[in-house]
């Protein structure tokens, strides 16, 4: 199928969007979420139903998002002095910790959410 004009295949263009976009896999269930650059950790868990707590509703005053960035650390965001200060209230921190509703994406990334704030089941999940 060819859409209007350019005469690119319409669902070619989607698939290369969707091969291009940042891969987020959430353990330990290693759930696998393709998001469009820039979109902040917490919000691709909760739209994928990948439960992290977030008890401020995002908004960097406390540190029940915590999460431990495995792979791709070095591509996120720079860490705010706020972030900073609400991530050493975190338990089990680790050199590559982060707070999801802080972080936003522009490479595949590895994420995992500690025991603490990980109550998953398989029902929570697709
Ligand atoms: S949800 Fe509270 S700091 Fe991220």
């Amino acid at each position: 199928m060819r859409d209007g004009g350019c005469g690119v295949d319409a669902a070619a263009k989607w698939r290369f969007i969707l091969a291009t976009m940042p891969k987020i896999t959430f353990l330990p269930n290693d759930v696998e979420v393709d998001v469009p650059e820039g979109t902040i950790i917490l919000d691709a868990a909760l739209d994928n139903n990948v439960k992290i707590d977030h008890n401020c509703g995002g908004n960097c005053a406390c540190s029940t998002c915590h999460i431990i960035v495995e792979e791709g650390f070095d591509t996120l965001n720079e860490m705010s002095e706020d972030e900073e200060d609400m991530l050493d209230e975190a338990e089990n921190l680790t050199d590559v910790s982060r707070l999801a509703c802080q972080c936003k994406v522009t490479a595949d990334l590895v994420v995992r959410i500690p025991e603490k704030s990980s109550e998953w089941d398989e029902d929570d999940t697709f």
